[in-house]
């Protein structure tokens, strides 16, 4: 595998899952793939779990990790060509990512929309210098407009839980597939999209029933909502539902291309509390995180037994592994 951005890289989905349930078993079973070979992960924006669960992984299989948070202790890069650089930008991406593929052997990149330009975002424009000038392979650790290995690991959570509740006569149940719900919850700050764009991009490949429920003008790209029911009635949508998904995004600009980024909705009464998981089918609780309580989440739902945000976390350092041990394979 030389690069990692969509669910097609990661070829036949259910290969994929038995490997990562098989690289679970055995975490540290493949450290000689990663003697003498070096990670970079580089971080243009924050991050907490990603950066903790990459690093586990490729320390796992034996690496060397350097890690490098561009904006403490870099030199600002300028991004733009045909630019004069006399502002504070002291260095050009064009020379930074070659040199920096010089020093490693995979390279990790986290570069967020900047949600001003749709188009500039939709091209992927940072990452897919990475992936033309380091001469490695590259993965995303969040981009733009995806974030891959979150939606591998809510896979790999949402496979586990399915399977614990099938193998359990009082659980088990009666349904073939489990109905998913991606639902919008109301923030304080224009997020990006690529925590739901991604999650609907693999749950559509997946052996699950998706549902997306949002607001009016919060319709997610075509490409990513794919073939998933669109409700806009919220408590319609999580009816019988067995994962909620919540997550909230800025303006995806389908339907207003002007109110790209921004947001346009900030009903409270979108928060997923009890009432709204007393209408599931007794369902699962599901964020990336970080969230934010009260906004997206009450207390009492994200405390419940019935809240998977730790467990979807830590299969964070599986999905990476997978990742990570499939591209020293392709080396
Ligand atoms: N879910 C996720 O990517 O978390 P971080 O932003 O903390 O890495």
């Amino acid at each position: 595998m030389k690069s990692f951005f969509n669910v097609q890289d990661l070829g036949n989905l259910d290969t994929a899952l038995t490997e990562a349930l098989e690289v679970k078993k055995n975490r540290f079973g493949y450290q000689e793939l990663g003697k003498n070979k070096t990670l970079l992960m580089i971080f243009f924006n924050n991050s907490l779990r990603t950066r903790l669960s990459t690093q586990k992984a490729a320390m796992n299989l034996g690496m060397n990790v350097i890690v490098l948070d561009v904006n403490a202790g870099a030199w600002k890069l300028e991004t733009e060509r045909g630019v004069i650089m006399d502002g504070d930008k002291s260095e050009h991406l064009l020379e930074a990512i070659p040199v920096m593929g010089s020093y490693c052997d995979l390279i990790g990149v986290r570069s967020f929309a900047g949600l001003s330009n749709r188009e500039y975002d939709y091209a992927e424009t940072i990452v897919n210098q990475f992936v033309k000038y380091s001469g490695r392979p590259v993965f995303a650790m969040e981009t733009a407009t995806v974030h891959p290995l979150q939606a591998f690991a809510d896979l790999i959570t949402i496979h586990e839980k399915w399977e614990e509740l099938k193998s359990n006569p009082a659980t088990a149940p009666t349904k073939k597939r489990p109905k998913v719900v991606l639902t919008w919850a109301p923030h304080c700050k224009a997020l990006p999209q690529a925590v739901p764009n991604s999650f609907a991009e693999w749950m559509n490949a997946a052996d699950v029933d998706l549902v997306i429920t949002h607001p009016k003008g919060y319709e997610l790209d075509p490409k990513f909502a794919g073939n998933a029911t669109i409700e806009y009635d919220q408590k319609k949508a999580l009816e019988d539902a067995d994962f909620v998904y919540a997550k909230n995004w800025s303006c995806p600009g389908v339907t207003n291309p002007e109110d790209y980024g921004k947001i346009i909705n900030k009903d409270m009464s979108w928060t997923i509390d009890t009432e709204h998981m007393s209408w599931t089918n007794n369902g699962y609780f599901m964020h990336c995180l970080p969230v934010r309580r009260g906004l997206i989440v009450t207390d009492d739902v994200i405390e419940s037994n019935h809240s998977l945000v730790i467990p979807e976390a830590a299969n964070r350092e599986i999905s990476a592994e997978v990742v990570i041990k499939r591209m020293l394979e392709s080396l």
